[in-house]
């Protein structure tokens, strides 16, 4: 298993290279990826290419039996290139973006295209198979710094062009779009405007202004756009290398249709930082952005950056308790990371990210992080067979749709309404019950899963419906919940009753729904709703709860119906707490879903090695110790596990 660290060798001096190896070695790092922001070292000028001080690293590097992943460089263009190019994306006011950050080229820019184009197959053609090289990496996070959507003219035509493609006749996206309204029909597709700034005042101006229609289309279109940059350089490194191709994602990140960008890829890689100076990250948080980053290929992934120290950009966030490198190093195996890299080897005491630190410090001084990485890579390096291509036992699928982020965040339903809020809290709940949930697209909807969850699923399309529809019938158990089927896929309302194509598997109506800032009881423990409610009528379903207050006291709150061999839950309301974890104990043992009972604060999950045999992975994210029912022989050394987890503790038994 591939365990190592984030290099940045053009930052030191050559002199200082044969030590940091040195330092890597111990630490039981057999990859480095490295490259990844060195344009201005690789090309300095147009055309004029130094591979020289890269060749000799790498050189370096494979004598000590370290691999490399090697970045292409372009999410950080040079600036003789910004100098000489029109490169530079646009915001939403048409404002050209500043240089002196990083990611802020257009990939519809034909010349940011093609001098990417060109570094990459400079790079892919001399170290293409190289003996080092054990995999790529393409650029660094899409979307990371700015907006994934850029306002240029390049944009514009792209834009005009896809939609083109897409309608066929301008007649037909008017009619589509719905653009008589406030008189916006357009008479051409180059006509079509970029739903950026609008008449009102810029501080006021809000995106949802525009057609709801062209927003989608826009999000669809800008999505695609990274879709496409991505695979033109994979297009080119296969003509060179064999090697896997990677780029990092952003786990919950939604404005790129991951399931799109993961296609042209060998596997999913990702960034993971939990504490930093935005976000304390929530176990579960963290949890279900790996699930994410698994489900985004069906397939184990890797962390290509995992927190190795205080994080920031003006600021530090904390510091990483003792133990907690290690158990974040854990989850990650625990949830189908099939390689590690820290980020970053030494700290830099220079340039923007100097409040990142590293798994050294300013100074290179080895001290309590960096021998805590070392002790897991030690722990890795002997267990690596059981972690490597070993899956979750799971039966339980939550649905994470990005089409259905873009409408919500388009239009946003209610103040308090959020899309990864929704799916965040099912998980959570199915967290804390023990079912240690997958998620994924609704394609991975299948006979295999005893429960699938797909909380506000707005947009359904009939081919989707169908996939749910099979599940069902052949003894599935489905739930959906307010917000589900309301939209058709020009993310316009439906016309028809909602839930729409959903009517039939969840046997209700629609009448009317209830979005006031109203506190309201639902019946037999299932707790408070406070952001929606759908008042509907029963058509074959039957209530299991009912609402408790308002002029809809009485009417149903939650729903089953059975649809073939399986059966429906519809949750016409927001849960939480208490309310949410009963219900999904409910349907755990309805659907008969495997779940194992843990305290809380610790995650317990069952993995199956490539070999067949299974063990249990136990985390505790407590800062005290806690005792566990479990029982069994520590993988770590072969003594009885007597069911005590240390703070931030983890124990792997079998
Ligand atoms: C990531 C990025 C890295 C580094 C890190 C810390 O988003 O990929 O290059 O910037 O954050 O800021």
């Amino acid at each position: 298993m591939y365990f190592g660290v984030d290099y940045y060798p053009e930052h030191w001096d050559k002199s200082e290279w044969g030590e940091h190896i040195k330092l890597m070695k111990k630490a039981n790092f057999n990859i480095v990826r490295i490259a990844e922001f060195a344009w201005g070292r690789l090309e300095p000028r147009e055309d004029e290419f130094d591979f020289l001080w890269l060749d000799e690293i790498m050189e370096k590097l494979h004598e000590a039996g370290i691999k490399v992943i090697l970045g292409t460089p372009t999410a950080a263009p040079p600036k003789w290139l910004v100098n000489k190019y029109d490169v530079l994306m646009r915001d939403r006011y048409g404002r050209k973006r500043g240089y002196g950050s990083r990611r802020e080229c257009c990939s519809n820019s034909p010349d940011y295209r093609r001098r990417a184009d060109i570094i990459t197959e400079k790079m892919a053609e001399r170290y293409g198979k190289h003996p080092a090289v054990a995999a790529w990496q393409i650029d660094n996070e899409f979307g990371c710094h700015a907006s994934t959507r850029c306002y240029c003219e390049n944009c514009r035509r792209e834009f005009a062009s896809a939609l083109s493609k897409k309608y066929g006749s301008i007649g037909e996206l008017n009619r589509r779009w719905g653009t008589v309204f406030w008189s916006q029909e357009y008479e051409d597709f180059d006509d079509v405007i970029l739903p950026g700034y609008t008449s009102c005042e810029p501080e006021n101006a809000q995106q949802w202004s525009h057609n709801p229609s062209l927003d989608m289309d826009f999000y669809r279109f800008s999505s695609d756009s990274w879709v496409r940059f991505e695979k033109s350089q994979a297009d080119i490194i296969r003509k060179y290398s064999d090697r896997p191709i990677t780029h990092n994602f952003m786990g919950h990140f939604s404005d790129i249709d991951y399931y799109k960008l993961a296609e042209p890829l060998d596997f999913v890689s990702w960034d993971n930082y939990v504490d930093n100076q935005w976000n304390h990250e929530t176990y579960e948080n963290s949890a279900m952005a790996h699930e994410i980053m698994r489900g985004a290929k069906n397939k184990n992934f890797w962390v290509m950056e995992e927190q190795a120290g205080p994080a920031g950009w003006d600021k530090f966030g904390g510091t990483p308790r003792p133990g907690q490198i290690r158990l974040w190093t854990y989850q990650a195996i625990a949830h189908g990371c099939d390689g590690m890299v820290y980020f970053r080897f030494k700290s830099a005491p220079f340039g923007m990210e100097q409040y990142w630190l590293g798994v050294i410090d300013y100074d290179g001084i080895p001290r309590r992080r960096y021998f805590e990485i070392q002790k897991t890579g030690e722990e890795i390096k002997r267990l690596a067979s059981k972690f490597e291509g070993a899956v979750s036992e799971t039966d339980v699928l939550i649905v994470k749709s990005y089409e259905n982020t873009w409408s919500s965040k388009i239009k946003r339903n209610t103040e308090n309404f959020d899309y990864r809020g929704i799916l965040y809290d099912y998980y959570a709940a199915n967290l804390a019950v023990g079912t240690d949930p997958a998620c994924g697209p609704i394609t991975a909807v299948s006979g295999g899963c005893k429960a699938v969850y797909a909380p506000a699923y707005s947009i359904v399309t009939d081919e989707e419906a169908r996939i749910l529809e099979n599940y069902v019938s052949n003894g599935g158990t489905l739930v959906l919940t307010y917000r589900s089927g309301i939209r058709d896929e020009d993310n316009n309302m439906l016309r028809t009753t909602p839930p729409g194509a959903l009517r039939l598997l969840t046997g209700i109506r629609l009448e009317e729904f209830d979005s006031s800032p109203v506190e309201v009881g639902v019946s037999d423990g299932f707790g408070r709703s406070r952001v929606w409610r759908d008042i509907i009528s029963t058509e074959t379903a039957h209530a299991i709860a009912v609402y408790e207050d308002e002029f809809y006291k009485g009417s149903p709150a939650v729903t089953v119906n059975t649809f073939g061999k399986g059966r429906v839950i519809y949750v016409a309301c927001d849960l939480s707490g208490e309310g949410l974890l009963k219900l999904v104990r409910y349907i755990t043992e309805q659907s008969g879903a495997r779940y194992i009972e843990h305290p809380e604060g610790t995650e317990v999950i069952r993995r199956r090695a490539a070999d067949g045999s299974e063990y249990t992975m136990l985390l505790n994210h407590n800062d005290k110790s806690v005792k566990t029912e479990l029982r069994g022989v520590s993988l770590f050394d072969g003594s009885e596990f007597d069911g005590t987890l240390e703070p931030y503790g983890v124990e792997i038994i079998e």
